[in-house]
């Protein structure tokens, strides 16, 4: 008999297992939801494209979407069915990603709602979605009538404490009146260098280095934010401190530069009665360096003295008779104001300290158990007077001193000079630091230091996690969080080598062969369309793409680096499925193969390479660093590359004279380069036999199919040779993992990846690594730090492998760009037992998860609504496949398209299944 409280549990079980072990499970009729604008931008204020593009995604249950239809329009009242800028009306196809804006054309400040909705695979019409909206920032150079300002010859200066010159760091306000009641008020602001702004004593905003760092002499970023609740009727001030940051600083390749911070700042505001008016940055505002951040250098540090202080100095009451005049700046009209076109950069992650210990009386290092970049927040009881300095590292020494040797010339201290005794709470504001360790001294020695006075403020530009990756092997977590970590390091506002020595710049190789991984660990397909557009601003006239983006060092070109202007495109285009990156940089990856062409002979390339960067046991004759794969070979493998990417570009956007032409092109290239570096029996021919040489011909597929059948038993003898190791560096060791697939030898890339023994993965991990770090070596317990010039302990270019771990240990792999069509193919070995993944994709979560329990083998899937994923299950195929706890016979869910000795693929559409077979 089923009393009530059976029943219930009864319910709950079935409720419970239809909604996890059920390959179906329709919700009908609910709208689309996470609507999306261009890049992934929800909801955005002062968005930066006139000609966005829709997204959204469907339900979970909803297998496919057969039609939608768009509305957009001027108000919210004016949806579903009045939209006045643009109806789509039912439109029959299945995209559902980045629909063109097809509407009236839309202007500066303009402020667009937008609904959809969708037919399913049935037909089947679902609600409309909840609005969205986004709002447009001011989009040409003509919607600013504010002007550049600065302090009057605001040039660096010497600061004895660290030995540098610096800018000080620059005030500058001006009171308002505002007229009547305020609807709604917007901020416009950006500056050659960086910007905190202020209103009535509230900061506006809670990002940090503004406005980022682009091309400054092509195109400026521009900042909107909604301060409406910081403005009243009445006396207002604006206030702005001006910082050097990356335009008027020191970086790498430019010692100190002559240029003066400068900032423009347009403050708009809409009245209840409907009328406007605009208050602008002009040289009726006054300024002053004399305030309490004496300075603010990226690589050096911030000086805070607070007895400098003047409180209320952007509130209306403070006097600023004794501040100066500011002048008015005139940059170049060619210079672009464009709205900023990825997010800020914020506080995203708060470190406790882990543990404290003394150095010597009065200096303590606190230890935040993990490498990162960011800013150190100290609250701790000071004496007036009494300096206190705060200095930082990544590593300690063995006598458990900071290590900073890495820093090179990076000063990277922090002061603080107190006017009185008691608890500070601080933390500079622009500048930043790579640390894990802060050593701190100048506190009231009558204290004792508390693991709460010191905490780290993870910084970098605000996107959200889209992957989780974790398995059985606590090492391989470990190495899957210090890819996360070198990423969270290195996102700040640009992709950049390393956060904490002199250089943190946009080296244009590492870049590229991290993007894929990078678009699995978060969202960060507007943070490379972004830096894509200032690698087009900075394409030089030949065509040549610059060693590191934005420019600095305004000569040096490199194979392998400039191929970044293919390879960042195509990478976004193919994961994210956002044609736009294409279209936008085709023209740029033309004038990226023509440079190649004009440094070659017969296509073969001379030109100057950093080559297999940092490949261990390196005897190159001149530069160990470069690696031991002839470099004629690494330009022309990149060569070809890049002339590939640029083809399968001409293919996507229909461009068939193009196709034609780049076809034999690339075929012609692929020719000279069999003949010039490959001999007929498959081997290396020209320069030294390496990992990479082979890795790179088979992996950019230059070689013949019969010669790289030949040339397969070479790559894997030179693996032998080297005890399955790794020799390769920054461009070979991204290539492991596809090749060693591609011929179907998995099985040693599994074996490398788990070694523990120099160089590997593992082996930074037995030595501490909590990061991704520039060489295998940096420090090892047996010899210390590596006396290399170069010893980043955040470094993410290693973490190439990321995108192996997901697509094949994990499994899950785009086909078809955007993830239209999915590979869950996990991969079995080594000492794993269980893999869990899951990736939110652009359709919604795909994830996987396996575990091997008494021999069965048990895979968890998901697949998003309107995608097809092939799945394939490893077992003994004599054996049967479970599905959702039954004996799998096909279904209109799941069909089995091939069977094997050892595995079963199937074809599966959107929803949740479990397999489970017999190995
Ligand atoms: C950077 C690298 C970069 C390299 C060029 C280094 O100083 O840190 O990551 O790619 O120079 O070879």
């Amino acid at each position: 008999m089923i009393n009530n409280q059976n029943l219930v549990t009864y319910l709950f079980i079935v409720v419970f297992l239809s909604t996890f072990f059920s390959c179906q499970k329709a919700t009908k009729n609910q709208g689309p939801y996470d609507l999306k604008i261009s890049e992934g931008f929800t909801n955005p204020v002062g968005f930066y494209n006139g000609n966005p593009t829709f997204s959204w995604k469907l339900p979970e249950g909803v297998q496919g979407q057969s039609a939608y239809s768009l509305a957009v329009a001027s108000s919210p009242d004016l949806l579903p069915d009045n939209a006045d800028l643009w109806e789509s009306g039912q439109v029959d196809t299945n995209q559902s990603l980045f629909v063109n804006y097809d509407g009236e054309k839309l202007a500066s400040r303009q402020k667009v709602y937008w609904q959809v909705k969708y037919w399913d695979s049935e037909g089947e019409e679902s609600k409309w979605s909840e609005t969205a909206f986004f709002e447009l920032g001011l989009l040409n150079n003509s919607d600013w009538q504010a002007k550049w300002i600065s302090l009057p010859n605001e040039k660096a200066v010497d600061i004895a404490e660290i030995g540098r010159k610096v800018h000080k760091v620059q005030y500058l306000r001006k009171n308002i009146k505002v007229q009547d009641d305020i609807e709604s008020a917007r901020l416009y602001i950006t500056a050659l260098g960086l910007f905190q702004a202020h209103l009535n004593g509230k900061p506006v905003g809670d990002d940090v280095l503004t406005p980022g760092w682009t091309s400054y002499k092509n195109r400026i970023e521009t900042l909107t934010y909604d301060v409406s609740s910081l403005l009243a009727k009445g006396e207002n001030t604006l206030g702005i401190e001006l910082a050097e940051g990356w335009y008027a600083g020191r970086l790498i390749f430019r010692r100190y530069s002559n240029r003066s911070p400068q900032v423009l700042a347009q403050l708009e505001v809409t009245y209840k009665n409907g009328e406007q008016e605009t208050f602008i940055s002009d040289n009726s505002w006054k300024g002053t360096a004399n305030g309490p951040i004496l300075y603010s250098s990226l690589y050096d540090g911030e000086y805070y003295d607070a007895n400098m202080e003047m409180p209320g100095w952007s509130t209306s009451d403070f006097d600023d008779s004794a501040w100066f005049e500011v002048v008015e700046e005139s940059i170049s009209e060619e210079v672009k104001l464009t709205p900023k076109r990825h997010t800020t950069v914020t506080t995203k992650i708060t470190l406790p300290t882990k543990s404290v210990s003394e150095r010597t009386k009065g200096n303590f290092v606190f230890d935040l158990g993990q490498n990162m970049a960011g800013v150190a927040k100290v609250n701790i009881p000071v004496k007036k007077g009494q300096r206190v300095k705060i200095r930082f590292a990544e590593m300690l020494q063995s006598n458990g001193e900071i290590y900073t040797k890495n820093y090179r010339s990076a000063v990277s201290t922090d002061f603080y000079l107190p006017a009185k005794d008691g608890q500070i709470e601080w933390y500079p504001k622009f500048t930043f630091h790579g640390f894990r360790y802060v050593e701190l001294s100048g506190f009231d020695e009558n204290a004792t230091p508390e693991k709460s006075w010191v905490s780290g403020l993870a910084q970098y530009s605000d996107f959200d996690k889209s992957g989780t990756f974790s398995s059985s092997h606590r090492k391989l977590n470990q190495l899957q969080s210090n890819i996360e970590w070198g990423l969270r390091g290195n996102f700040l506002d640009i992709p950049t080598d390393c956060p904490q020595r002199d250089e943190r710049a946009g080296w244009t190789g590492d870049a590229q062969v991290f993007i894929p991984t990078s678009l699995f660990i978060a969202d960060v397909h507007s943070f490379w369309a972004s830096w894509m557009q200032t690698v087009r601003d900075d394409q030089r006239g030949n065509g040549s793409i610059p060693i590191v983006v934005p420019d600095i060092d305004g000569r040096r070109v490199s194979s392998g680096w400039g191929d970044a202007a293919t390879v960042i495109p195509w990478e976004t285009y193919f994961r994210t499925g956002d044609k736009e990156i294409l279209e936008d940089s085709y023209q740029t990856m033309l004038g990226w193969i023509d440079f190649y062409k004009s440094e070659s002979e017969n296509h073969i390339v001379e030109m100057f390479t950093y080559g297999d960067w940092l490949q261990p046991f390196s005897e190159h004759p001149t530069d160990e660093r470069k690696g031991e794969t002839d470099e004629k070979l690494v330009n022309t493998a990149y060569y070809a590359r890049s002339v590939d990417l640029t083809l399968k570009t001409a293919e996507v956007l229909g461009l068939n004279d193009d196709v034609e032409m780049l076809q034999s092109w690339l075929s012609e290239i692929k020719t000279a380069f069999q003949n010039q570096f490959f001999n007929a029996n498959g081997s290396v021919s020209r320069g030294k036999s390496t990992q990479t040489a082979y890795l790179m011909a088979i992996g950019f597929n230059l070689l013949t199919p019969e010669m790289e059948e030949k040339a397969v038993p070479y790559l894997l003898a030179e693996i032998a040779k080297a005890d399955n190791h790794l020799r390769t560096g920054f461009l070979g060791t991204p290539l492991l993992a596809p090749v060693l697939d591609e011929i179907d030898r998995p099985d040693i890339m599994l074996e490398m990846l788990f070694k523990e023994t120099y160089p590997s993965w593992f082996y930074s991990i037995n030595q501490g690594a909590t990061t991704m770090w520039e060489r295998w070596n940096s420090y090892t317990h047996k010899d210390g730090f590596n006396p290399g010039g170069m010893n980043s302990f955040n470094h993410y270019a290693y973490g190439a492998i990321g995108q192996w771990m997901y697509e094949r240990i994990a499994g899950l792999k785009p086909v078809k760009p955007g993830y239209k069509e999915i590979l869950i193919a996990p991969l079995l070995g080594g000492p794993l037992t269980s893999v869990e993944a899951s990736y939110n994709s652009p359709y919604g979560i795909v994830s996987s998860a396996w575990k091997i329990e008494n021999g069965m083998f048990e895979l968890k899937t998901t697949v998003p609504p309107n995608t097809t994923a092939k799945i394939v299950i490893p077992g003994i195929t004599s054996e049967s496949l479970i599905l959702d706890g039954i004996d799998f016979t096909d279904n209109a869910q799941v069909k089995l398209i091939k069977k094997t000795e050892k595995e079963f693929e199937l074809e599966v559409q959107p929803g949740r299944c479990v397999f489970e077979s017999k190995l």
